[in-house]
C-alpha cells in the first residue's frame, strides 16, 4: 500500500530531514557529510542561507559571475550574474563590451506605480455603489493611514483607488483596484497589508453605513492581493550606432546585411508566437541572472514581462529595431517591479555584494540595469543567430561541461578544444576521443 505521510517535517532538525531522505531513497549513510560539504563553514552565514527557505538540507550552488563593461547612461559598471546556463554570462559580457565601444546603453524609467486589488462580491447596484465611492475611498485612505504614514514620509504611499464592476467575470463581482508607490522597496508586504485593511474597511462600510439597505450589508471579500502585473512600472532602454560600425573589421555591405537580418529576426519575433517566446526567453536569460544575483523575485519579473508582451492581445517579442538614415537603433520597453531594500537583497551576503558592485543602485536604477541586461542578452543571442548561429558558442561551453564531467585534467583540455572546433560535440564523442587518447 501507499507510504505513510510524514507529519511535522518542517519541525525536523536538518539531520532528521537527511535521515528521512536516506530512509526513503536508500542513500548512503554518509549523505549528511556530503551535503554538509556544500554548506558554508561560517555558521552565521549558513544560518542566513538556511533561513531563506523551509526544510533545507544543504546549499544548492550556482556560479556568481561578473560581466564587465556595462556602460549605462554613461556609468561604467560590472554586472553580477547568477545563471546555470553557461553561455548567458558570455553573451552579456560580449554585448556589454560591444556597446561600450558604441556609446553604451541608454535607459529611462517611465513610471514606478505598482498595483493591487481587493476582489469582492456584493449583491447590489454597481452604479449606486459607484455613487458612494468617494465616501468609501476616503474611509479606505483614512483607515489605512497607520500603514501608509512611514511610506508617505519616504515619498510613497497609495496613488489611487478605483472601483470596478466586473459582472462579465462573475455575477456581482467588484474590484477595488489600487495603485501604490513603494519607492526603493519591492513593497509586497506594504501593498498586501493596505489591501487587507481596505477589505476590512469596505466590509465595515457595508455593515454600518445608513446608505446601504439592510438586505445588502453582506460583502464577501474573495481575496486581497498585489498584482505582479505592473504596466505603469515601466522602463525603456536603447542602443544606437551607425550601421557601418555594427561589425568590427567587416565591410559596410556586410554590416548592412547583418542589420537587415537582425531586423528581420526582430520582426519575426514580433509577429510569430513560436519565435517570440524563445526570443523573450533570451531576454529573461539576462534579466533573471541579474535579478537572482541581487536577490530579487525573478518569477514576478518574468510573469509581468510576459503579460506585458501580450498586452495587445498577441504575445510578441519585447525588443524593437529601427534602421533609419544609416543608423541602427535597437530598443526595449519593459514593465518590471523591483526593490533594493528589504527582502533577500538585504540579507543574502552575495546579494549585498551584488548591490555594492552595482554601486548600491536605487530601485529605478536597478530597473534600468535589469532592462539593459535583458536587452544585452537578446542582442547577443540574435547577433549570433543571424550570423554564426548559437551552437558555436553553446558547444564551446557544452564541451567544457563534458570535460568537467569526465574529469579530464586541465593540461589536456586545450588540445581537445582544438580537436572539436569543427566537429559535433556530444558526451559520447568526447568520451570516445578521451578513451582513445589514453590508450
Ligand atoms: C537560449 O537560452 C536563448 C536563445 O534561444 C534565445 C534566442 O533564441 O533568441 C538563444
Amino acid at each position: 500500500m501507499g507510504e505513510s505521510i510524514l507529519k511535522g517535517f518542517s519541525k525536523y532538525t536538518k539531520q532528521q530531514r537527511i535521515d528521512a531522505l536516506i530512509q526513503k531513497y536508500g542513500f548512503q549513510e554518509d549523505l549528511a557529510n556530503w551535503l554538509e560539504s556544500f554548506e558554508n563553514s561560517d555558521i552565521s552565514i549558513q544560518k542566513i542561507i538556511d533561513d531563506l527557505s523551509e526544510n533545507p538540507v544543504s546549499n544548492f550552488h550556482l556560479p556568481f559571475s561578473i560581466a564587465p563593461n556595462f556602460v549605462v547612461n554613461g556609468k561604467n559598471l560590472f554586472f553580477p550574474l547568477v545563471s546555470e546556463e553557461s553561455s548567458v554570462v558570455a553573451a552579456l559580457a560580449n554585448a556589454a563590451g560591444f556597446w561600450a565601444k558604441r556609446g553604451g546603453f541608454h535607459a529611462e524609467v517611465l513610471g514606478t506605480e505598482k498595483k493591487g486589488q481587493v476582489h469582492f462580491i456584493w449583491n447590489g447596484n454597481p452604479e449606486y455603489l459607484q455613487s458612494l465611492f468617494l465616501e468609501i475611498r476616503d474611509k479606505l485612505f483614512d483607515e489605512s493611514a497607520y500603514l501608509t504614514a512611514k511610506m508617505e514620509e519616504r515619498g510613497g504611499g497609495i496613488t489611487g483607488i478605483e472601483l470596478k464592476s466586473l459582472p462579465h467575470i462573475y455575477p456581482n463581482y467588484f474590484q477595488l483596484d489600487a495603485g501604490f508607490e513603494t519607492c526603493d522597496a519591492m513593497g509586497a508586504n506594504f501593498i498586501n497589508s493596505c489591501l487587507e485593511q481596505f477589505g476590512k474597511s469596505l466590509q465595515n462600510f457595508f455593515q454600518t453605513s445608513e446608505k446601504i439597505s439592510t438586505g445588502q450589508r453582506e460583502c464577501e471579500i474573495i481575496m486581497a492581493i498585489l498584482s505582479n502585473y505592473t504596466p505603469e512600472s515601466r522602463v525603456r532602454a536603447w542602443v544606437e550606432c551607425p550601421i557601418a560600425k555594427l561589425l568590427e573589421g567587416k565591410s559596410p555591405l556586410e554590416c548592412e546585411l547583418f542589420a537587415r537580418k537582425f531586423e528581420q529576426a526582430i520582426r519575426i519575433a514580433q509577429a510569430d508566437v513560436s519565435r517570440a517566446v524563445t526570443h523573450n526567453k533570451g531576454i529573461f536569460n539576462g534579466i533573471d541572472a541579474l535579478a537572482v544575483a541581487t536577490g530579487n523575485d525573478f518569477r514576478a519579473i518574468e510573469a509581468c514581462g510576459h503579460a506585458f508582451a501580450a498586452r495587445n492581445g498577441q504575445y510578441t517579442g519585447l525588443t524593437d529595431v529601427r534602421i533609419q538614415d544609416g543608423k541602427f537603433y535597437f530598443s526595449i520597453e519593459l514593465t518590471l517591479a523591483v526593490g533594493v531594500i528589504g527582502g533577500v537583497t538585504a540579507v543574502h551576503p552575495l546579494a549585498k555584494l551584488a548591490m555594492q558592485i552595482l554601486d548600491n543602485p536605487s530601485a529605478k536604477e536597478l530597473m534600468m540595469y535589469l532592462t539593459v541586461a535583458g536587452m544585452a542578452s537578446n542582442f547577443g543571442a540574435v547577433k549570433a543567430l543571424v550570423s554564426v548561429g548559437i551552437q558555436q558558442g553553446h558547444m564551446k561551453m557544452h564541451l567544457s561541461n563534458i570535460m568537467n564531467q569526465l574529469k579530464i585534467p586541465e593540461i589536456h583540455r586545450h588540445k581537445i578544444q582544438e580537436y572539436f572546433q569543427d566537429k559535433t560535440v556530444s558526451y559520447s564523442a568526447v568520451e570516445e576521443y578521451w578513451k582513445n587518447k589514453r590508450t
